[in-house]
């Protein structure tokens, strides 16, 4: 009889190909640690939607479940776009109220991380609805409100549905009052004593234009800390950070991780450490293969 694999006791053949496959998975998922989207939005640097992935300032602040969804203390945001040209991401708030739909009040509430690296836009107002004649805003902090393209009051209750209903029950329009995120930041709704808002983006341009044709949202600016992603992206690697320490790690595909920049094909210090595993990893996997097909 001639010797063959064939001849092999299955449940060798069977501890073989385990091994087999304990070897491959991690070479496998190890080629794209990171997930590089999360439905049609791109996810880059400095986001992440894997731990270890991206800036970690950014840390847990995503979540991938079909859509993407941005998490602050006050609620889970579906983001709409990100554009990293101009370091913006918008997000908007299912429970807030818009020109077609009145909804109860909440607050907006980021974390102080949050507030600092990824706060509202400059061109995101806050339109703050059916204010009391006793609101701060009207009063003591009433230089906090401003004119917003010579839009009123009276424009927003007339053109939107949702908010006819605050001069229907009154005959006099109640006071409103457009302002920054800054006045939403360290003042709740409760304090501010106005019973509804609205976020407009893109309001650069939006004189003579009316509130059915604004966009409801709000627009984040997010900063980029420059911590040599650069050189680690340009060697092909993608930046990510340690989850212990949380310094900077360039993740690479073949040749391990980094501190730095990927190996780019040539063998490293950091390279050859794993030379070995890599020969192993590719006598398995042909092995592997051959018993496969005998089996
Ligand atoms: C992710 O977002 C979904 C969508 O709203 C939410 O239901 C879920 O709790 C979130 N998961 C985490 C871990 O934040
Ligand atoms: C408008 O505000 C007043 C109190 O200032 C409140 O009684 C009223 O219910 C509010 N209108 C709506 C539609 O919520
Ligand atoms: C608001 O600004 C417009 C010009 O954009 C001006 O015509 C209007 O008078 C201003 N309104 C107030 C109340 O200052
Ligand atoms: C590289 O880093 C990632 C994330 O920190 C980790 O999951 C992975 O195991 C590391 N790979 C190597 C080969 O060290």
């Amino acid at each position: 009889m001639q010797y063959s694999t064939a001849a092999l006791p299955t449940i060798f053949k069977l501890i073989i190909l385990t091994i087999f496959l304990l070897q491959a998975l991690p070479t496998l998922t190890s080629l794209s640690p990171c997930r590089t989207s999360c439905g049609n939005i791109p996810i880059k640097y400095p986001f992440g939607l894997d731990d270890g992935c991206g800036a970690p300032q950014f840390r847990h602040m995503f979540n991938c479940t079909n859509y993407l969804f941005f998490s602050t203390p006050s609620g889970i945001y579906k983001v709409q776009s990100i554009d990293y040209d101009k370091n913006t991401m918008v997000i908007y708030d299912p429970a807030m109220s818009t020109c077609s739909i009145l909804q109860p009040h909440h607050d907006f509430v980021m974390t102080d991380i949050q507030s600092v690296i990824i706060p509202p836009a400059q061109d995101t107002i806050f339109a703050l609805l059916n204010c009391s004649i006793d609101s701060p805003v009207l009063n003591h902090y009433k230089n906090l409100c401003f004119n917003f393209s010579g839009h009123s009051c009276d424009e927003l209750y007339g053109a939107c549905n949702a908010f006819r209903v605050f001069h229907l029950l009154t005959n006099s329009s109640p006071p409103c009052c457009f302002t920054g995120y800054d006045t939403v930041k360290y003042m709740s709704m409760n304090i501010l004593d106005c019973t509804h808002y609205t976020t407009v983006i893109n309001t650069d341009n939006l004189k003579g234009i009316g509130p059915l044709d604004w966009v409801y949202g709000i627009k984040l600016s997010f900063t980029v800390a420059d911590t040599g992603c650069g050189r680690c992206s340009q060697s092909g690697g993608t930046c990510g950070f340690d989850t212990e320490t949380e310094g900077l790690v360039c993740l690479c595909s073949t040749s391990g991780n980094s501190t730095r920049e990927c190996a780019g094909g040539s063998i490293t210090a950091e390279g050859q450490s794993h030379a070995p595993r890599i020969l192993f990893q590719a006598f398995v996997l042909i092995l592997g293969t051959f018993l496969c097909i005998s089996l």
